[in-house]
């Protein structure tokens, strides 16, 4: 797992290094975590106003919209912490964008201390995510 993290990350650090748009590099991180790790939906939510907006995935079509502090994401954006859902049945509020996804964790992106959107990951096994992924993902979404 950690070694998995660690070439996951020295590949994204050289993907940013050399392009700055960051809808692309949120497609290759997408991409590259989905690869990798074989989650059941990888991908990224980007603040619009008031709600989360869809941004680059790899998985199934998914919800495209989530209101400030609805779902697991929403709580994140709200909170400003990463979010690890062991069973998605237990957390209230829960949005199943789909019904096949049993644990979730979800990492906020912070640019100039304000939260510009989520990483969300979900898989298809029950408490699929811990504290490693949780460091991992923060640093990869840090590199954003
Ligand atoms: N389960 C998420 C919604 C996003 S989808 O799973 C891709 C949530 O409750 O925020």
């Amino acid at each position: 797992m950690e070694e998995k993290y660690k070439l996951v990350y020295k590949r994204l650090e050289a993907m940013v290094s050399m392009e700055h748009d960051l809808i692309a590099n949120m497609a290759n991180v997408a991409a590259l975590l989905h690869e990798t790790f074989g989650w059941w939906w990888t991908g990224f939510y980007r603040v619009d106003g008031e709600s989360l907006v869809l941004g680059p995935f790899q998985g199934p079509m998914a919800c495209t919209r989530i209101p400030f502090g609805r779902g697991v994401c929403g709580t994140a954006w709200e909170r400003r912490e990463t979010i690890i859902v062991p069973d998605v049945e237990q957390f209230p509020g829960h949005i199943a964008c789909s019904s096949l996804s049993r644990s979730e964790i979800v990492v906020p992106i912070f640019k100039d201390d304000a939260v510009v959107g989520v990483l969300d990951i979900d898989s298809k096994e029950l408490s699929a995510f811990d504290q490693t992924d949780a460091i991992w993902l923060e640093k990869i979404v840090a590199l954003l």
